[in-house]
């Protein structure tokens, strides 16, 4: 499956793959003929060289690079094969380290720990060292370290594209909205529209003007980067996180409606990107069209991907909150998420088990995935701090809730609002927190909280219909004698 997805990808990419190679030619970095590389060091098409690889191999690490850029296709079929011909090649060895450990999954990271070992006995220069040495990091879960490592990569080398989109990846797994923008920004003087994958660092440029609330320039930015590469799925997405933003809620639905096959075909981003568009929907109150989507792309699928896992629990807590009717929806999502340990690896994924634990009324699960979180703080690594500042409060949280516990929920929540990013994220995703709050204060009968937080909501999101109805339900709270 790997292989014939891989192969339809790069037949589809030929153009791209035949533009590489005349750049090369262009560049005089290396000489391929018939696959055979007639210097002894080769270079990728941004003239950074690298160590154990032939032309071949160059071109496709470019080719599973693309897919990674847009996040389409399988960029693990495709190094694998090329890892097959050249296992030597130290940057493919981190190239697929880095796609496993980013995955959030214990699993996943015991293939990144391999990768790294397999990469550290390799001969490879400078930049691929620090490569390796940022891999390792990320690998034992130091999250932090790996994210400055593949920014000190990125200062001496602005074209490294990896580091970029790694450490891009890495800042918003730690909540890091500056460096979001920034990491980006440093190397943008260093590129061209013309150098390959340009459209890719517009495109995190543009998330990263978002989350840190430079809208029109991230609105703009991402814009120019779907045009480039309609494929990228990130720009889609970082247009889309500006419109969740700025509560335009039509403009969101018409944006992601336009051209739905160039960020749905064979991506592996696509179930966030249905994610925002159900965000569009259920500010609206279009709960049906949010059933929908859960109900088709977003869990139709069944993804025991934990990342799209995040995004079903997500969705289903929300109309959870609503009042909706959500059947038993919750189960198959909760069965998933205990083959998965609660998610208790990485914070911000078990505050979404436990959405699914609660949801689906399992007590046991959700008290052991407490216990799991308590052990989880006492690890060396960085989830061990992303649970103790926030996921460990955020979780007993929503089991308060669950429990009918409002004032609860709301203690716990309070303190959380404003250092919720530590735990990742983005501010879209991150609205669940105040979303859960608002629910708990006006449940609470807590009038002058709800009324503060329902104005508040409004204030930033006048035109919302939930917004409206928030103000609504907490003005109607009857006071306490
Ligand atoms: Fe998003």
């Amino acid at each position: 499956m790997a292989s014939r997805r891989n192969a339809y990808l790069i037949g589809s990419n030929q153009s791209y793959a035949n533009r590489d190679r005349a750049q090369l030619r262009r560049q005089g970095l290396a000489r391929v003929v018939r696959g055979v590389t007639l210097q002894s060091m080769v270079t990728d098409v941004h003239g950074l060289s690298l160590s154990g690889a032939n032309g071949d191999a160059v071109r496709q690490f470019e080719a599973a690079q693309h897919m990674l850029r847009c996040f389409i296709g399988d960029p693990v079929g495709a190094i694998d094969a090329t890892l097959k011909d050249s296992p030597g090649f130290v940057m493919g060895h981190v190239f697929k380290g880095y796609l496993f450990g980013l995955a959030t999954e214990p699993a996943a990271t015991e293939i990144a720990r391999a990768a790294h070992e397999a990469a550290t006995t390799l001969p490879a220069n400078a930049r691929e060292k620090a490569h390796v040495a940022a891999l390792g990091h990320l690998a034992a879960g130091r999250w932090h370290a790996a994210g400055q490592a593949l920014e000190d990569i990125a200062i001496e080398h602005p074209r490294d594209a990896l580091a970029l989109q790694v450490g891009h990846q890495i800042d918003f797994f730690t909540g890091n909205a500056k460096m979001l923008r920034d990491r980006i920004a440093r190397a943008l003087p260093q590129w061209s529209t013309d150098a390959p994958g340009y459209h890719a660092l517009l495109g995190m440029h543009a998330f990263g003007l978002e989350e840190t609330g430079d809208y029109a320039r991230a609105e703009a930015t991402g814009r120019r980067a779907v045009e480039l590469e309609p494929r990228d799925g990130w720009a889609q997405h970082s247009v889309a996180h500006v419109m969740e933003m700025q509560s335009r809620q039509r403009d969101g639905i018409a944006w992601m409606r336009a051209n739905p096959d160039a960020w749905t075909n064979e991506s592996f981003l696509q179930i966030h990107n249905w994610w925002h568009l159900g965000l569009f929907h259920y500010e609206l109150g279009e709960i049906s069209e949010v059933l929908a989507l859960y109900d088709g792309p977003v869990m139709g699928g069944q993804s025991a991907v934990a990342l799209c896992m995040v995004d079903a629990s997500a969705m289903l807590w929300r109309l959870h909150l609503g009042g909706a009717d959500t059947g038993g929806r919750w189960e198959p999502l909760a069965d998933l998420w205990t083959a998965q340990a609660g998610g208790v690896a990485y914070a911000f994924n078990a505050a979404h088990a436990m959405m699914a634990f609660v949801g689906a009324g399992r007590q046991k699960a959700a008290l052991e995935l407490l216990e799991a979180q308590r052990t989880a703080m006492d690890a060396g690594d960085d989830n061990a701090g992303f649970t103790r500042d926030v996921g460990y409060p955020m979780a007993r949280a929503i089991l308060a809730f669950g429990d009918g516990d409002y004032a609860q929920t709301v203690r716990l929540l309070r303190p959380l609002r404003h250092i919720a990013h530590r735990f990742g994220g983005s501010h879209a995703q991150r609205d669940v927190i105040d979303l859960t709050l608002i629910e708990a204060a006006i449940r609470s009968g807590n009038a002058p909280l709800a009324r503060a937080l329902t104005a508040e909501r409004a204030d930033q999101r006048p035109e919302s219909p939930l917004s409206g109805l928030f103000v609504k339900r907490a003005g109607e709270i009857t006071p306490a004698i």
